[in-house]
């Protein structure tokens, strides 16, 4: 049985693909993932200059999922190529390296860097805040707007021959537009999507959000059946390979991923849930799955959900 698979002309041995922001935030985390059996392993998403992102609380488990609000702290371009070139050379898995900046010339130029270590593929943030503002409340964010999509994905392909994947954001009625803006631009794949909301969760005994941030991007089970609506969303219209991310806890919710039309599966929350064996808990439950019905290889349930 084949549960291998290919983004961007980039081959994992498994679809389990470890999203951005979690683990990802040194050499050893990324490759102690690899090594727990991710097919490809996503580093934390950088910018140009360093940023302290917002005080604790910045994450909670609300009880169906986790909320949070880490404000994008990362030490800076600069040091974050030494990791990933570390990662690159030790994990023996696809690297991919998050990456996002103010403008469209800013995420080309962090591309840029981090391409200086060679990961398998540069994914575009664009679906955090764009403007002074660190609130996704507050600030605008690129991923509601198919121009700016197709101006940054086309700026970055100027600038690197890495593969590159664009994170879309699924808070959008024009989901579909934007995903198409991306590819025309150049996009190599997709990612469907990043955290939903922003949400909040008041503590009843004081009154008041739990984030310091008031608010938070959404995550992990609650949002399976909307994230899979994305992905078979975005599938619908792109051509090239999707990385379904959202609420993947177990090898079913995987299945389920690749049934709407994705070709590999973020894995986020559920490390929160599972543990760090969840990677390999996840390919042997797809490998059960597919034994139980019958299926050889991914493509043979693939997107069967548009039929
Ligand atoms: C604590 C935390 C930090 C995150 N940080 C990032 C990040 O730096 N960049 C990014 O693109 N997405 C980030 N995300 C979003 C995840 O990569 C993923 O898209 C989202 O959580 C949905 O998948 P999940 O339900 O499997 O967690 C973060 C999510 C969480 C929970």
């Amino acid at each position: 049985m084949d549960v291998s698979t290919t983004i961007a002309g980039v081959s994992l041995r498994n679809p389990t693909v470890l999203a951005a922001g979690i683990l990802g935030t040194s050499a050893d985390l990324l490759c102690r993932v690899a090594k727990c059996g991710a097919g490809a392993v996503t580093s934390k998403s950088c910018s140009l200059e360093a940023r302290d992102g917002h005080p604790n609380p910045t994450m909670l488990d609300w009880g169906e999922g986790l909320i949070n609000a880490i404000g994008l702290s990362n030490p800076g371009v600069e040091e974050e190529v030494k990791e990933l070139k570390k990662a690159v050379g030790k994990s023996g898995v696809p690297v991919f390296a998050s990456v996002f900046g103010k403008s469209p010339e800013e995420f080309a130029e962090v591309a840029a860097r981090v391409a200086e270590a060679k990961p398998a593929l540069v994914e575009l943030n664009v679906s955090c805040p764009n403007v002074s503002s660190d609130s996704r409340l507050g600030g605008k964010i690129f991923a509601f707007d198919a121009k700016l999509v197709a101006k940054i994905t086309d700026a970055v392909k100027n600038r690197v021959s890495t593969p590159i994947s664009v994170k879309l954001s699924p808070n959008t009625p024009d989901l579909k537009e934007i995903a198409q803006a991306a590819e025309d631009a150049g996009a190599d794949a997709i990612t469907a999507c990043n955290s939903f909301g922003p949400g909040m969760v008041i503590d009843v005994e004081t009154g008041k959000p739990i984030l310091s941030n008031r608010v938070g991007g959404v995550s992990g089970p609650a949002v399976k059946p909307l994230a899979v609506k994305c992905v078979y969303d975005v599938c619908s219209v792109v051509e090239v390979p999707v990385i379904g991310t959202g609420g993947v806890t177990n090898g079913r919710d995987a299945v389920e991923m690749i049934m709407a039309g994705a070709t590999a599966v973020g894995v986020g929350s559920a490390v929160y849930y599972r543990g760090i064996s969840v990677f390999a808990r996840i390919d042997a439950e797809i490998k059960v799955f597919m034994d139980s019905h019958g299926y050889e290889s991914l493509a043979d349930f693939r997107a069967i959900a548009q039929q």
